[in-house]
């Protein structure tokens, strides 16, 4: 019995050993970038952005385009697309190539491999995603987007690295970023469908991770919290909630982080927080009542509609 609780005991300590170093790297990358500047433009000629009209998606793409990568920007509206190419190209002299297409159906995919023919795809940033609710809401109230919400945060997914993950391997080379959410970590009643839809990505991603490790390719699943974009309704910044510029440029320097981080050492102190918070706590009547009450007035007196 003695050496059961000792085992235990040691098993408990390696755990929170490992937590303990995995955010002192996070700390370390965060006042030393290690990465060199020239690591993202080694894994080939191309990056390839999934809703990259706006918000994370364009903050990548611009990203991306200043490390030196030809940006293939996909999303819905192709005004948007137009407008951010021209900049990118402008602004960083890089190639970019626009592809209309709407993740919320399930046809589109033939569309984007053509488009994608012949490119050294370096980078994949899954980062298309939709949040049926922005204010906590029970289930049924939720807009019936169900099966758009499928195709758009999970269909997406597995099509896009489907369709290129092939190429990275034959390469053995490549970076596939996806952009989950905090609310994957563990599950978040008043945002059930699509906390469970991130914890999908997470999931896919880090079992993908394991598969494909040796064979020269990084997958990287983001899990971050409140960013300023377009889904936030441009939620007000802070020390906690970033603009989107922000966290992509701080997430960059993680890719070599782990399978799994919040792309930005606030989030990461803030995930650390919340798994402190014990379960019958966090999922106690009172605990929803203030998401439902006191959260979401937090959120309506800090966003802006645009
Ligand atoms: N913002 C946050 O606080 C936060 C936190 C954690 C995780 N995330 C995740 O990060 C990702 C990006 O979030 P975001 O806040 O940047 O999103 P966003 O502001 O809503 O959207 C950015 C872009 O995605 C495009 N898009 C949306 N639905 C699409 C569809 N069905 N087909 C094609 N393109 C579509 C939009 O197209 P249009 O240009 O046509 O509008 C827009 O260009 C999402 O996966 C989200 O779940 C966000």
């Amino acid at each position: 019995m003695e050496q059961f609780f000792i085992f235990v005991g040691v098993l408990v300590c390696l755990a929170y050993l490992v937590k303990c170093m995995r955010f002192a790297k996070c700390i370390f990358l965060h006042f030393w970038k290690v990465s060199p500047r020239s690591f993202l433009q080694s894994m080939g000629q191309w990056a390839v952005i999934t809703g990259a009209g706006d918000g994370i998606g364009k903050a990548y793409s611009f990203e991306l385009a200043k490390h030196g990568l030809n940006v293939v920007l996909i999303s819905r509206t192709v005004k948007k697309l137009q407008a951010i190419a021209t900049e990118i190209e402008q602004t960083t002299g890089r190639s970019v190539k626009i592809v209309q297409a709407d993740f919320t159906k399930d046809d589109i995919y033939e569309h984007i491999q053509e488009n994608l023919k012949g490119l050294e795809i370096g980078i994949l940033v899954n980062n298309v995603g939709m949040l049926p609710n922005l204010l906590p809401t029970y289930f049924l109230d939720t807009p019936d987007e169900i099966q758009s919400l499928i195709h758009c945060n999970m269909t997406s997914v597995i099509k896009m690295t489907q369709l290129i993950l092939k190429q990275m391997e034959s390469r053995r080379k490549g970076l596939i970023l996806n952009i989950s959410s905090g609310t994957a970590l563990f599950p978040w009643p008043l945002y059930s469908l699509y906390a469970a839809s991130k914890a999908f990505m997470c999931t896919f991603s880090k079992a993908l991770q394991v598969e494909y490790r040796a064979k020269g390719i990084i997958i990287q699943v983001l899990t971050p919290y409140g960013i300023s974009t377009p889904m936030t309704k441009h939620i007000n910044i802070n020390i906690i909630t970033k603009s989107a510029d922000e966290f992509v440029q701080e997430s960059l320097n993680y890719v070599t982080n782990g399978d799994e981080n919040c792309g930005c050492l606030a989030h990461e102190i803030l995930a650390g927080f919340l798994h402190l918070i014990p379960s019958w706590v966090f999922y106690s009547s009172a605990c929803q009542s203030f998401l439902l009450n006191q959260y979401t007035d937090y959120l309506k007196q800090n966003i802006h509609t645009k």
